[in-house]
């Protein structure tokens, strides 16, 4: 685990997680997912196997928040108030096609689809725990994630929601996410979803 910021007192460490300290942490990282997003007890088991699958995926990338047991004890012992991960988007995947049909559906034309959908980092998951939330911990997670990424934008997905009022909206408007697509309906779905996307470098 490679820290990259130092902590004086409880505030959390941002560091990066290789795919094997994700999967350590996989139930508490799905913990945290479920609580932020409020979603039913029992999600987290349903999304399990999921998650694992993309630890796989090509230019897979995870970051956490942990705050340290405070006895000086190791990483291990330390508590993860937030997480966020992401790799490269592909053609096989779910996502890429689900997007690349509502593009199509939307009058893009292939080449303006095939620039957007070409070289991209598809920003999964970005949770903080409720408790953890308004520290500005999520952009800091954004940041961390998206450094010297070799794509060159990034892509994502985030529930609609009245007057972008939320603060994954905020976050993700402040940081200069622009809309590829709204309200779209991903397949046995069916609540709306915005994708917003951004050229990278941040
Ligand atoms: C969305 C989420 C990841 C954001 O993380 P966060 O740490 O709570 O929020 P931020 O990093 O945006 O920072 C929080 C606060 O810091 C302050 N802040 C952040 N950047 C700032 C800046 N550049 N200047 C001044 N203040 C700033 C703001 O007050 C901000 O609160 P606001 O958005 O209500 O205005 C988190 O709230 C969350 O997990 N939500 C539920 C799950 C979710 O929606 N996930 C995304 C699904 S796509």
């Amino acid at each position: 685990m490679r820290p990259v910021d130092t902590n004086a007192d409880q505030t959390p460490l941002v560091v990066e997680l290789s795919a094997t300290e994700f999967r350590d942490r996989l139930h508490e990282a799905l913990s945290i997912y479920v609580a932020a997003m409020g979603y039913p007890h029992g999600t987290e088991y349903h999304r399990a196997p999921m998650w694992n699958e993309h630890l796989q995926r090509s230019g897979w990338r995870g970051v956490g928040a942990l705050v340290p047991a405070g006895d000086g004890s190791t990483d291990n012992a330390a508590r993860l108030v937030a997480v966020a991960y992401g790799y490269r988007g592909a053609p096989e995947q779910w996502w890429h096609q689900q997007v690349r049909s509502g593009l199509r559906h939307t009058g893009w034309t292939r080449d303006q689809i095939d620039v957007i959908l070409g070289n991209y980092f598809e920003l999964t998951e970005l949770h903080v725990h409720p408790d953890a939330q308004g520290h500005r911990l999520g952009e800091t997670l954004l940041l961390r994630l998206l450094e010297r990424r070799p794509e060159r934008g990034v892509l994502l997905s985030t529930p609609e929601v009245a007057d972008e009022d939320n603060r994954a909206w905020r976050l993700y408007r402040r940081l200069g996410f622009r809309d590829v697509l709204r309200h779209f309906r991903f397949a046995g779905d069916n609540r709306p979803f915005a994708v917003l996307g951004r050229g990278l470098p941040l």
